[in-house]
């Protein structure tokens, strides 16, 4: 008989990636959700969407109806006795095996709730297995894509710290595997991609495959902490992204293992293949501009400003300010005053103009001049 498995986190960045693998093996998936309306068509066509919410033990009997395998997530929301109050019903009802996504050494840090649920998966009669994981890949799309579009930079406060990122697709595989094939009782395993990256090396690999300049600041705890205060993040997700990224200036998210290679049989995804995969997603509207002075001042948010001299000034010295800066002699004054090249909104016309520019709260502000004698009306 086909085996039934529950996913939950089925919408969430790993679960979709578990729905989808195990949608290509012989089993029924039970797709546990919040809100069945909501769900997209790709996830809702690949099984049975049945409400579910950890908060609501209402939903668990019919969810866990029948049930042979669970893939189980702790939503960040969800309180931990939560999450082990459902594990104990699925052994009850008597489910088989589980699969639990966890977090890269979980079994030392007491600290994590993911120790806590560990500790309780493994003394139930269910078949376990462990899926211990690395920092994903997936967190630059989701949590940190506004800066890369917009800003040009990775704005973590890693240091240079080393991650051993993991593509949440490749956990997603494992998942399915686990869940289905014999030989992964009661194991656990450390899942990481195939090397540890510094964000130095993770911003040139962006740089590379976007074609644009990705920069990666290194700002300290407090500057990164200013930031995110600054646009109105709450102090408990800065509080948990600093203890992350403590972490990892420690030196303690850098190990890299053959677990997930074993398992899929093949090298697991890298950072390129990442980015190239979802080169996409991380073009938008407000890219950073690449000037053509090749000052690397010019990735970055740019505020236009009109400059307080009349227009006749800026006609006169921006013809030789742009001669000057295009000779030999630029770097009398090009570390102060760039050549800013760009695409007029209206027009489609290339337009290159000397610019002043300065640092305002970690961003560029740029005063524009009027060297362009066509077009200048659609270039703010
Ligand atoms: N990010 C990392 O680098 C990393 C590394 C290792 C381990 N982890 C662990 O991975 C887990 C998160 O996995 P993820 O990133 O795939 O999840 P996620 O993207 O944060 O999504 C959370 C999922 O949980 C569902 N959910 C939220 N509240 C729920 C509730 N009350 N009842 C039932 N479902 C609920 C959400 O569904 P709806 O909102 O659609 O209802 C969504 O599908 C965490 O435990 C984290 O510690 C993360």
């Amino acid at each position: 008989m086909t085996e039934l498995i529950l996913v939950t986190g089925a919408t969430g960045t790993v679960g979709q990636h578990v729905v989808t693998a195990l949608s290509d093996r012989d089993v029924t998936i039970k797709i546990g959700v919040r809100d069945p309306e909501t769900v997209s068509n790709e996830i809702a066509d690949a099984g049975e969407l049945i409400e579910f919410d950890f908060t609501k033990p209402e939903t668990w009997g019919r969810a866990l109806t029948d049930v042979d395998g669970v893939f189980l997530v702790r939503p960040p929301v969800v309180d931990k006795s939560e999450i082990g109050a459902f594990v104990e019903a699925a052994d009850r009802v008597g489910v088989a095996r589980i699969a639990y996504l966890s977090t890269l050494g979980a079994e030392k840090n007491v600290l994590v709730p993911h120790h806590w649920i560990e500790k309780r998966i493994t003394a139930t009669d269910m078949e376990y297995t462990l899926l211990r994981a690395s920092f994903f890949m997936q967190n630059l799309l989701e949590v940190h894509r506004g800066d890369i579009v917009e800003y040009g930079e990775i704005f973590v406060p890693a240091g240079n710290g080393e991650t051993s990122f993991v593509d949440a697709r490749d956990i997603g595989e494992t998942a399915a595997i686990v869940l289905t094939e014999s030989g992964h009782t009661n194991q656990a395993y450390d899942l990481t991609g195939p090397e540890a990256l510094d964000y130095e090396e993770v911003a040139a690999v962006f740089s590379d495959v976007l074609n644009r300049p990705i920069r990666y600041p290194d700002p300290s705890l407090l500057a990164f902490g200013r930031r995110m205060h600054r646009r109105g993040k709450p102090l408990g997700f800065i509080a948990l992204m600093c203890g992350i990224y403590t972490t990892v200036r420690l030196g303690l998210a850098t190990r890299v293992t053959d677990d997930s290679q074993h398992l899929l049989g093949r090298r697991p995804r890298g950072m390129r293949a990442f980015v190239e995969d979802h080169a996409d997603d991380f073009h938008g509207d407000s890219q950073p501009h690449r000037g053509s002075s090749g000052n690397s001042a010019g990735s970055g948010y740019v505020e236009t400003r009109r400059p307080p001299l009349p227009d006749v000034a800026y006609e006169l010295v921006n013809p030789v300010m742009s001669r000057l800066l295009r000779s030999p002699l630029h770097s009398l004054v090009s570390d102060s005053i760039p050549l800013l090249t760009f695409i007029g909104s209206r027009t489609g016309n290339e337009y290159t103009t000397p610019v002043g520019y300065w640092v305002k709260d970690g961003h560029l502000v740029v005063t524009p001049t009027l060297c362009i004698s066509h077009g200048a009306s659609d270039t703010t």
